[in-house]
């Protein structure tokens, strides 16, 4: 009954693991990559008054023109990047949704895709629904996790249509300098290969500035698809709206297929995201208080022997158990059942990454302190 292609996929390494966290709510979970805050009162008041109003019908396909201007005229002021809402902007539900009309709009059959690994769950997997093939790039911790320019020229070699990554990185948090990213699209762009730049955690950058990808050239800019939305920095998850920003045929591409799949995000997540780019005093408070945590975490992690990477955006850190000998899954496990807290094996982010979990810092400063404790009383009983 069902095609090949989807019979292929296996599932979500993450929503594997947490079928077994289901149904022990006493567990702390540094799992999910969620924030912990509700939206901003502003946000949520402003899409109860449009219900209010009777704001109730479709929209464009392409999402409201205020939200496309706006996106817009928040992009040129933050990173002096222009793109047109008219025919470059479409509003889509998540970036999960855009990332598919991306791969949807670009990749034939056997199509070479190159994804950075570790990766976000759903791009293999969203490759091969398409029947395209996965070129992984494997980054190491002794590089702290970034791209190797040597092995990206390699991949490169095999033509690949695309190229998909993401920073701040979702899992390690890793983010790049513009010199670092010059360094990458000086080997991109010498071939025809598209960039699907993933920067969906941009606003929570900790150190420094956030550099987009299209920021980097002209050449770069119509080369690159970006995909940015609202999920994570303004803590809107269930509003399910995000923004893809790329040259207008690649848009009107995407907004084809979106137009007979989705048709258009909800009304009234569009009027909050509205709102939510406003709201850039709540967003600051929500990144300082991810920064509490991080600074803690990181900390606490070294000082207990788990060696992190410091994590310089999103919410996320990748620490190392190979001081420990214990492969991820059964630390994972060991962590749950013993000592009731829940973090993702790094498997779930590539199959090279059985040293390594995934611990989510999106969790109350009193949680991740109980959390520490317990994964040092696990470390001692391994030791
Ligand atoms: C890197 C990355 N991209 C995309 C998504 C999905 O985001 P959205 O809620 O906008 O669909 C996530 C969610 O965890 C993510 O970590």
């Amino acid at each position: 009954m069902i095609s090949k292609r989807v019979e292929k996929i296996s599932p979500s390494g993450i929503r594997e693991f947490f079928d077994l966290v289901l149904g022990m709510p006493e567990v702390i979970s540094l799992g999910v990559g969620e924030p912990d805050f509700v939206s901003p009162w502003r946000i949520r008041e402003k899409a109860i008054t449009a219900l209010e109003e009777g704001m109730t019908s479709y929209t464009s396909n392409q999402g409201l023109f205020v939200l496309r201007r706006d996106i817009s005229t928040h992009l040129k002021k933050k990173y002096s990047l222009e793109y047109s809402p008219e025919d470059e902007i479409l509003i889509t539900a998540g970036v999960s949704e855009g990332f598919d009309l991306a791969i949807r709009a670009i990749v034939e059959p056997k199509d070479k895709v190159i994804v950075v690994s570790p990766y976000y769950v759903a791009y293999p997997a969203l490759v091969e629904v398409c029947s395209g093939e996965v070129l992984y790039l494997i980054t190491k911790e002794e590089d702290s996790f970034k791209i190797d320019p040597k092995h990206l020229n390699k991949l490169l070699d095999q033509n690949p249509k695309a190229i998909i990554f993401n920073y701040p990185s979702n899992p390690t948090g890793v983010t790049y300098t513009p010199k670092e990213l010059k360094e990458i699209w000086l080997l991109i762009s010498k071939k025809d290969t598209i960039v699907i730049s993933d920067e969906i955690y941009d606003e929570l950058t900790y150190e420094g500035k956030h550099h987009p990808f299209a920021s980097l050239d002209q050449k770069a800019k119509d080369r690159t698809i970006f995909l940015n939305g609202f999920s994570k920095g303004y803590a809107m998850t269930g509003f399910r709206v995000g923004y893809v920003c790329a040259n207008a045929r690649i848009i009107a591409a995407m907004n084809k297929i979106h137009s007979f799949s989705a048709l258009c995000t909800p009304i009234i997540s569009q009027i909050a995201a509205v709102e939510a780019l406003r709201a850039q005093r709540e967003l600051m408070q929500m990144k300082n208080e991810y920064k509490r945590r991080r600074d803690f975490i990181v900390k606490e992690l070294n000082r207990i022997g788990l060696h992190t990477v410091i994590p310089k955006g999103a919410f996320y850190c990748f620490p190392s158990l190979k001081k420990f000998k214990i492969k991820a899954m059964d630390f994972a496990k060991k962590l749950l059942y013993d000592q009731k807290v829940a973090v993702v094996p790094g498997t779930a982010f590539g199959k090279e990454y059985d040293s390594y979990v995934r611990i989510s810092y999106a969790n109350s400063l009193d949680n991740l302190k109980t959390a520490i404790a317990r994964m040092e009383e696990l470390l001692n009983q391994i030791c």
